[in-house]
């Protein structure tokens, strides 16, 4: 895909305040959560963070952008009636794969992984989608999009969604290598990204500044240009235990280390992007 192709399929980017949010009829706050690397805890951000804002009084929506190997209703233990492969393959609109999800008072579009339906779109079809996303958006104060891996059409159309991308780095060096990669081909794409980096699974906060520091220090050499830091989710045992009982991590480890700095990214979002 070229630069004109992302650009026209993103005509407003970048501008995320509630101004011109509700001039464009938009939802509030749109957050995309990327990382090029897989396993880097995209899904589990994506789903916590959904669900702290919904419990700060949010009306949230995650749509699981992960198409073809969708996640997000494996981790919270769904089984929606209508998921998004059905609603694509019906030709219906995207708001019919809308479910509710009692347990933590947010929306999810859930996939289901393998959909045919999903898992060889067109740009156009991405493209579309996004689309039918954003055209249910403006019911919601927060929209969240888990992104899948890699940096291919699909990843950079969806993350051209609009409002603020999050950048998910752990500290390894494929995972630093592959946020960088991200950042670069992203910001080309899109004029004028709000890109924040989100270092996850660190072993204490002075390390994940210091993993930050690693990619702001590329990113500021090679890019001229280097995202703030969002917030630094530190590693903690009970979020594979949570995954593995596909229980929301709020709900089952509420005072857990990696939820309170979900909170505390939950909040900054809230501070940067201000009602
Ligand atoms: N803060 C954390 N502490 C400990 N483990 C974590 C943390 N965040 C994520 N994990 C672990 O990382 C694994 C991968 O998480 P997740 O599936 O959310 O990643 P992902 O980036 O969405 O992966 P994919 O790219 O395959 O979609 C989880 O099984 C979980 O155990
Ligand atoms: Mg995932």
């Amino acid at each position: 895909m070229n630069t004109e192709s992302i650009v026209a399929l993103n005509p407003s980017p970048g501008n995320s305040s509630l101004g011109a949010a509700q001039r464009r009829n938009e939802a509030r706050r749109i957050t995309a959560i990327a990382s090029g690397k897989g396993g880097v805890g995209k899904t589990w951000l994506a789903i916590t963070l959904s669900h702290a804002l919904a419990r700060a009084g949010q009306r949230v929506l995650l749509f699981d952008g992960d198409l073809g190997l969708a996640n997000v209703d494996i981790q919270l233990g769904l089984m929606p009636e209508q998921d998004l492969g059905a609603v694509v393959a019906s030709g219906a609109d995207v708001g019919a794969a809308v479910t509710h999800v009692d347990s933590t008072g947010f929306d999810v579009i859930a996939g289901k992984s393998g959909s045919g339906a999903l898992s060889s779109l067109t740009r156009q079809e991405v493209a579309s989608l996004r689309q039918g996303v954003l055209d249910i958006a403006p019911r919601y104060d927060d929209v969240i999009v888990d992104i899948g891996a890699g940096i291919d059409t699909t990843q950079l159309v969806l993350a051209s969604i609009g409002g603020t991308v999050l950048v998910v780095v752990t500290d390894e060096p494929t995972s630093l290598t592959d946020a960088y990669a991200f950042i670069k081909v992203a910001n080309r794409l899109t004029p004028r990204p709000d890109m924040r980096v989100v270092v996850n699974m660190a072993s204490s906060r002075t390390e994940g500044e210091r993993t930050y520091g690693t990619l702001k220090r590329a990113c500021e050499s090679f890019l001229k240009f280097s995202p703030p830091l969002a917030g630094i989710i530190r590693r903690d045992a009970k979020v594979k235990d949570a995954i593995r009982y596909q229980t929301p991590f709020l709900t089952r480890h509420p005072n857990a280390d990696a939820a309170a700095d979900v909170e505390a990214l939950a909040g900054q979002l809230a501070k940067a992007t201000p009602a």
